[in-house]
């Protein structure tokens, strides 16, 4: 067993991880990261599977995402934009394809009224929302007792507007139900990525890619830490505390530290053992913040069909179990790959299948959506972090209904020296690798603060909001 003395330990090297890491060490302060699977990254994954790069986790970036594009550039990293030239298609409740152009699904006048006036509704709540304390919100006590559905269904009189709109945040965001999680943590979701019409313009939020890998970027940061520092196969499941520092058990490491930041989502807090024992807020609160779950699919093939056919390769169905697809294919890469997105309670009854069947229900899907063709991947593969021992689902975790205003306002305060840290913890970026290099960069600051005795605003992560609250 190897014995480390170092400033800061940290459990987890995802993002967050490697990040508050990469800041630690720029500070000049000695860190160890204890990582429990063989490979950095966290729920940013890539394979290669039957001879395709696929990313099997984490891939995206939106313009708003600014702490992520400074890491790339410092770290020399380059972008690339999704391929989105050519039409949509939508598959409607009775089943009905419509290829279509332009931003408005294609479900007659009445309910694209309908869905402009959702929009416009979350638009104007995001924009007072403060995505670091939506808690503090007048409203909040009000907007998290109810659930996101029944909140819709009270705006408009329209289910089929309410499904499409639910689709962006339920089925594509928090992938849970959206009877699931509250109003408030929708309306979350929507301020931390600077407004609901971001969500739903899927040029915005899927906009680029970085060149190479997600996963790269962890890898370049576990690399510029060098030697000695990221411990892999060390899940970390007994954590000694005290006022002055922590001792961090590994499966062969042991790291005695002045303050430790646990870089893993929220639902995995439990599966550490603390002595003495968190207290009674966090024991409390650690059980109401859950994962979604839902299945990446991947399909790849000899060239990207769809494009001769005049279609981009997105498409929406509210009802179908496939419930969006887009055009994933690589950076210069003559083959063409899809990947589209089985979400929640359809994700439940798609892993209840044998192989076969799932994979015909989801090619299926594929090809009502853009042809036959789509039947024959030379590669098909299905993301399962819902198997992940240390993750347990995807993409990240939310409050259940009512816990964002109740137990939200704890979910940043240190125990003793313990720092908590994770993308789900995020305002800006919640969910997303850009809220995790936020709060990666926001806690080695604060341990930077608290260590040096220098006064310390905890929001801050050196990086500018991209948005402006206006309440
Ligand atoms: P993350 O979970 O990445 O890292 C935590 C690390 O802690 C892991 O490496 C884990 O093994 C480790 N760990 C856990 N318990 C431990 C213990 N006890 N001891 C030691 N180590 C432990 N985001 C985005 O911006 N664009 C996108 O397109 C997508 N798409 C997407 C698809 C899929 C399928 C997933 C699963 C996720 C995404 N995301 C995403 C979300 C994004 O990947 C996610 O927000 C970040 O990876 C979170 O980074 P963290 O470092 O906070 O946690």
């Amino acid at each position: 067993m190897r014995q480390l003395d170092r400033d800061v330990v940290i459990v987890g090297a995802g993002p967050t991880g490697l990040t508050a890491a990469h800041e630690l060490t720029k500070a000049g302060r000695s860190v160890a990261v204890l990582e429990a699977r063989d490979r950095v990254g966290g729920r940013t994954w890539t394979g290669e599977v039957d001879g395709a790069t696929l990313e099997i986790g984490g891939q995206w970036i939106s313009p708003d995402q600014t702490a992520l594009y400074a890491l790339l550039d410092e770290l020399g990293i380059d972008t690339y934009a999704r391929h989105r030239e050519g039409s949509s298609v939508f598959v409607d409740h009775d089943g009905n394809r419509r290829v279509y152009d332009g931003e408005d699904f294609p479900v007659g006048e009445e309910t694209v009224r309908q869905i402009h006036r959702l929009v416009e509704v979350m638009d104007r709540y995001a924009a007072e929302i403060d995505p670091d304390l939506p808690w503090a919100h007048p409203e909040a006590k009000q907007l998290d007792t109810i659930s996101f559905h029944h909140w819709l269904r009270e705006q408009v009189d329209d289910p089929v507007a309410v499904d499409c709109v639910g689709l962006f945040i339920a089925g594509g965001m928090l992938t849970k139900p959206a009877t699931s999680f509250s109003a408030l943590q929708a309306l979350l979701m929507a301020a931390s990525a600077g407004s609901f019409s971001h969500l739903v313009d899927e040029d915005f939020i899927l906009d680029r890619r970085v060149v190479g890998t997600m996963q790269g970027v962890s890898q370049a940061l576990a690399a510029r830490l060098g030697d000695d520092v990221v411990f892999l196969d060390n899940p970390v499941l007994r954590l000694e505390w005290t006022a002055e520092g922590v001792v961090a058990h590994g499966a062969d490491v042991v790291v005695r530290a002045r303050r430790a930041i646990l870089a893993v989502p929220p639902n995995l807090y439990g599966r550490v053992s603390y002595e003495p024992a968190l207290p009674r807020t966090q024991l409390v609160a650690h059980q109401h913040q859950s994962m979604g779950l839902v299945i990446k699919v991947h399909a790849v093939y000899d060239r990207p069909f769809w494009r001769e056919a005049g279609l981009s390769g997105t498409a929406f169905s509210p009802t179908s179990t496939v419930q969006e697809v887009y055009d994933n294919t690589f950076h210069e890469d003559a083959r063409g790959t899809l990947v589209g997105f089985v979400s929640d309670e359809k994700a439940d009854a798609v892993w209840a299948l044998d192989e076969d069947a799932r994979r015909k229900v989801i090619l299926d899907d594929l090809a009502l959506f853009l042809g036959d063709e789509a039947r024959e991947p030379q590669v098909f593969y299905l993301s399962d972090f819902g198997s992940e021992e240390w993750t347990r689902g995807a993409y990240a975790t939310s409050f259940d209904l009512g816990g964002l205003h109740r137990f939200g306002p704890s979910q940043h305060d240190p125990v003793g020296p313990i720092f908590f840290a994770s993308s789900d913890l995020a305002g800006a970026g919640y969910q997303h690798v850009d809220g995790a290099v936020r709060m990666g960069r926001r806690t080695a600051a604060r341990i930077v603060a608290e260590l040096d005795g220098s006064p310390h605003d905890p929001t801050y992560d050196g990086v500018a909001s991209p948005f402006e609250v206006t309440a």
